[in-house]
């Protein structure tokens, strides 16, 4: 999408009526239509609420309108997520670039970055976010935490994404990017850690088919599939981050709505953590779990 491509205001009109009435008729949210607008035409609000870009001689596409139309037709018979057709996605402060080799990061996740600062004993020296994804993670760790980030992830193709985002928004020397399985690549600051926060897998494998075609389609199953109770990675990272975790560190995970008390069961039995928490997320739903190591 570098490269610029010329259209004119009417053609451009003609396109999103058209795009609107496939939406409503196949219910896809006609939003996304403007949303997309404003990502890869960068038309501004009111120009699109007013119509006003009808009339203008030329308007500046990121991509060949046939190819927005092939993906847009893609959006709604394949449900192609919007947001790959975009390439990008609003994350807290952020635009964050996404393919189809990461996960498109949630709303929900967002609290994540605000738990970590609001229970970090130490904000600085390390911090880890192991499965990156996109970065998003990674990124609010960096902008609100006087630390490095050391950033880990299985898939060399989310990791080239994020590593993007990093230099796109100004975090390059701050986020360390790492290939491999968690804290593996870590182990040279085993027990330096001042914290960790991580979204894992969470999804049990019998339940990915029931998921959303967007979901289940084309987000990566790598970054979606947690095993038979969905709890594989989760079980890992309680076992093996006590002995990356300096003591009093962080250990701070996303999960699945009725995870709270297995997560809560398992850390409990592990033995080398303290303080363990269960916060909400915005809907009320119990989603993050806080640990200290003792
Ligand atoms: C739910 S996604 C989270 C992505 C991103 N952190 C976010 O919150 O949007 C889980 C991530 O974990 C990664 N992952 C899966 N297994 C892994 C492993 N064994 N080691 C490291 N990362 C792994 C996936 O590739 C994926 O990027």
């Amino acid at each position: 999408m570098g490269e610029k491509h010329l259209i004119s205001g009417l053609q451009l009109w003609q396109w999103r009526n058209t795009a609107l009435q496939a939406a409503i008729a196949t219910d896809v949210s006609p939003a996304e239509v403007d949303w997309l607008l404003l990502e890869v035409a960068g038309l501004d609000r009111l120009a699109l609420r007013l119509e006003s870009f009808k009339n203008w001689p030329q308007i500046q596409l990121q991509l060949p309108l046939e190819e927005l139309d092939s993906l847009w037709q893609r959006r709604l018979n394949d449900r192609l997520p919007v947001q790959y057709i975009a390439g990008v996605t609003p994350w807290r402060n952020f635009q964050i670039a996404v393919s189809s080799a990461v996960l498109i990061p949630r709303p929900e996740t967002e609290c994540l970055i605000d738990l970590a600062l609001a229970s970090a004993s130490n904000t600085s020296g390390h911090w880890a976010d192991l499965g990156t994804g996109s970065g998003a993670i990674a990124l609010g760790l960096a902008d609100v935490l006087p630390a490095t980030i050391h950033a880990v992830d299985y898939s060399l193709e989310a990791l080239a994404i994020a590593q993007t985002n990093a230099r796109n928004l100004g975090f390059a020397d701050r986020i360390k990017f790492y290939q491999g399985s968690w804290w593996e690549p870590l182990t040279f600051l085993k027990g330096q850690f001042s914290g960790m926060v991580s979204n894992p897998p969470y999804i049990p494998t019998s339940i990915l088919p029931t998921l959303q075609p967007e979901v289940v389609n084309h987000e990566p199953h790598l970054a979606l599939d947690g095993g038979t109770d969905g709890l594989n990675c989760i079980r890992h990272l309680i076992e093996i981050s006590p002995s990356y975790l300096q003591p009093g560190g962080v250990w701070l995970i996303e999960m699945m709505a009725g995870q709270a008390d297995a997560v809560r069961e398992l850390l409990q039995n592990q033995g080398s953590y303290c303080k363990i928490q269960i916060h909400a997320d915005l809907a009320g739903i119990e989603r993050f779990a806080v640990a200290y190591k003792s």
